[in-house]
């Protein structure tokens, strides 16, 4: 039996400074925690298999350039997954048909990107990104950095620059992990985009939002391979009841008083988030999670 990770959402939900900005927010990685292997391995792989089976020309996406890169990719994710004592005999399928960044993808719960720099600035050249949060995949391949992110809001005056300058640093032994929140009341692993936008359904109160909202954290890393010098992207989808968040005071506080600075332009972007987290923020203050004057 795998062991149930020991990282939950909550966890990674760490204080933002004041005022709000887009920030890197990136910390040193130890590489036994690049590709997270726990307990719901099984299930979510069938899952994510299920996804790929459905929606191949969504997921999948690889330039010509990238061949070498995806190919170091995978011998470090099966060397990665073999230290697992259960998948010490892991291995990639090798059906002809299948690229290799897809059979790598088949093998663990992370989605992944590969970044090369191109005059242009980095861009994603490969990619096997089967269960997204909330944003259109397809839309993204072959894309820059600068390009991919031009849906989000201070991007260009909050992170463009800084982004640029890390990637081009990034160094191969210093691989870095962040993280990005969102709430939903879906708890499937793969969220379509329309979802940010859709009205908050009916049925969910301040009194059910505990047991019907989920805390979303995107465990996201980079890392530098050697050989080809590409940049993996790897995001892993961590999810939690609100009230089981709750049992963790400090991260609870933190999300309901980081959503109380977004700027309103921040806010709309992040929509159904906000408007999830309005009813978690009146939940905890009616069972004393939180006083009112707590989120400012
Ligand atoms: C240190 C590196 C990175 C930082 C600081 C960063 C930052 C951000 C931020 C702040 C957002 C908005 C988050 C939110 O919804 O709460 C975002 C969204 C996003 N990021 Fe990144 N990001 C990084 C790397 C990457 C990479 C390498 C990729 C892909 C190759 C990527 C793809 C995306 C996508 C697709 C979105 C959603 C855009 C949309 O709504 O269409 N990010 N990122």
């Amino acid at each position: 039996m795998l062991n149930r990770s020991s990282l939950t959402a909550a966890d990674l939900i760490s204080t933002d400074p004041q005022p709000f900005k887009w920030r890197m927010g990136v910390r040193p990685l130890r590489l036994e925690q690049w590709l997270l292997v726990d307990a719901d391995r099984d299930a979510d792989l069938n899952e994510i298999n299920a996804i790929i089976d459905r929606h191949r020309d969504e997921i999948i996406y690889c330039e010509p350039t990238a061949a070498a890169a995806c190919k170091e990719l995978a011998t470090l994710v099966i060397e990665h997954l073999r230290h697992v004592p259960q998948l010490n005999k892991v291995e990639l399928n090798s059906r002809p048909d299948m690229h290799i960044i897809e059979a790598t993808r088949r093998l663990v719960q992370e989605d992944i990107c590969l970044l090369e720099r191109r005059s242009e600035g980095w861009v994603m050249t490969a990619c096997a990104v089967a269960i997204p949060t909330q944003w259109d995949v397809p839309s993204k391949f072959g894309n820059t950095l600068d390009s991919i992110h031009e849906p989000v809001p201070r991007y260009n005056t909050d992170l463009a620059q800084t982004m640029g300058t890390f990637f081009d640093r990034l160094r191969t032994d210093r691989p870095v992990w962040r993280a990005n929140r969102t709430l939903t009341d879906d708890p499937s692993l793969r969220l379509a985009p329309k979802r940010r936008h859709e009205p908050l359904r009916r049925d969910i109160t301040a009194t059910n939002v505990a047991e019907s909202v989920w805390l979303r954290v995107e465990y996201q890393t980079l890392r530098r391979l050697p050989k080809t010098d590409a940049i993996v992207f790897t995001i892993r989808i961590l999810r939690q009841r609100i009230a089981s968040v709750a049992q963790h005071p400090t991260a609870l506080t933190e999300l309901i008083r980081w959503l109380s600075t977004l700027p309103e332009e921040v806010r709309s972007y992040k929509d159904s988030t906000v408007r999830h987290g309005l009813l978690v923020k009146q939940w905890a203050i009616e069972h004393a999670h939180i006083d009112e004057q707590q989120d400012h």
